[in-house]
């Protein structure tokens, strides 16, 4: 689909984009640029390097909050997904939730997705309840049905899971949700990278995502929420840059939304470099992206199902994560034997460790595709998988 990926000549096949993307030029090139041109802290020059810096750490606040249709007071930078998620946990329902209130979570999720709100579950008394999979593994409004309550206060889901990738149908949970003054959290970390995303139609409450699973630097990642919520969460951290005023422990001032939730000197070259990574996603377009990778999917699926040593867990689902075994073959070996290939794919759980039970293993390989990736990547990795006998001798 492109070639301005540096790590493409280094001859590896990236089959990892799940956990983490590889970065094109012009993020590299912007980052680049502001450690060789403009090094200067944020909010706090009035020399012009430093001046600089605040109009392109916000004018990425404005790029992000254009890409997800928000806002930009709505966008808080965090360093990920996961301090996006602990921040709304803790900032927002902390201070929300009372004992006996519900949660529902579902078995599919994210540790950063599990974590936070078993910590509100010992810590509050309030109840983390479970939706189940289907057939397919897939989460549905029906099975949220089944379990929400007059006391479920939250749902908390991945749009996109990053084991069995199954696109959730979060507008209609969303609008189920909110006729019954229940708030949505959506984690969007394998969501934002590959779908168009846009926080109006979808109408959720809190969205979060990282910025290194789209091409963007590492340790930067974004908290998008409704101003009205955002104006009722906590700042987990205090400190410089996010107060107006502290003369006395009761006189202390807040700066305004978003800096409020933004302590201590900012991830300036993440932030930009995310800024420069969304632009390079638009200049392909999202649309294109998802067509491409879920082609691609489609492609690997026909291929691996002619297989027969190959078990796949998630065939059907409309993103470019494919997980799946090969019988009698742990998966780390396989992992491991394809490595010598150069090929990178993941294997183990994936951080989503409440699936076990739903697949039957805790185990699987995971290939998860994006841009970069071609016909050709999945015509090497299914080779190497064709002999069984091949992956038992070398993996020796
Ligand atoms: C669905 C999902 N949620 C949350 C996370 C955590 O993201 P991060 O490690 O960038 O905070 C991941 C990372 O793999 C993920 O796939």
């Amino acid at each position: 689909m492109n070639n301005n990926f540096p790590m493409l000549n280094t001859g590896y096949i990236y089959l990892d984009n799940g956990a983490t993307t590889w970065k094109p030029e012009p993020v590299i090139k912007k980052i680049n640029e502001y450690y060789n041109d403009f090094t200067a802290n944020a909010h706090r020059g009035d020399y012009d390097i430093s001046l600089r810096v605040d109009n392109e750490y916000e004018g990425a606040r404005k790029i992000v909050a254009d890409f997800i249709n928000s806002d930009y007071k709505e966008v808080i930078f965090t360093s990920g997904t996961t301090d996006a998620l602990n921040l709304v946990a803790e900032g927002y329902f902390r201070k929300h939730l009372q004992k006996d209130d519900e949660i529902i979570i579902n078995y599919a999720e994210h540790a950063s997705n599990v974590m936070p709100w078993f910590r509100l579950a010992n810590d509050l008394g309030v109840k983390v309840k479970f939706a189940a999979l289907n057939d397919s593994n897939a989460l549905t409004l029906d099975s949220i049905k089944e379990v929400v309550s007059d006391k479920t206060k939250v749902i908390s889901l991945a749009m996109i899971t990053n084991v069995i990738g199954d696109l959730r149908d979060v507008k209609e949970i969303v609008k189920f949700a909110h006729e019954r003054g229940i708030k949505v959290v959506v984690d969007g970390a394998q969501s934002v990278p590959h779908i168009k995303t846009d926080v109006k139609d979808l109408d959720c409450d809190f969205l979060a995502f990282s910025g290194h699973k789209m091409c963007g630097p590492t340790g930067i990642g974004v908290l998008y929420g409704k101003y009205e919520l955002l104006e009722e969460m906590e700042p987990r951290n205090l400190g410089g840059g996010m107060n107006a005023s502290f003369d006395s422990p009761e006189e202390i001032e807040l700066k305004s939304i978003p800096t409020r939730f933004e302590a201590g000197t900012p991830n300036i070259e993440g932030a930009i470099g995310l800024g420069a990574a969304i632009k390079y996603l638009e200049s392909i377009g999202m649309d294109n992206i998802q067509k491409h990778e879920v082609g691609l999917k489609k492609y690997l699926v026909d291929e691996l199902s002619k297989i027969e040593h190959i078990k796949m867990y998630n065939k059907d689902t409309i993103s470019g994560t494919v997980v799946f075994n090969v019988d009698g073959i742990f998966s780390q070996d396989v992992a491991i034997y394809l490595s010598k290939y150069k090929i990178c794919v993941r294997a183990g759980n994936h951080c989503a460790k409440l699936l076990k039970n739903k697949l039957g293993t805790d185990n699987t390989v995971r290939v998860s595709i994006y841009i970069y990736n071609t016909k050709e990547d999945v015509d090497k990795l299914v080779s190497l998988l064709q002999d069984k006998n091949k992956i038992l001798n070398e993996m020796l």
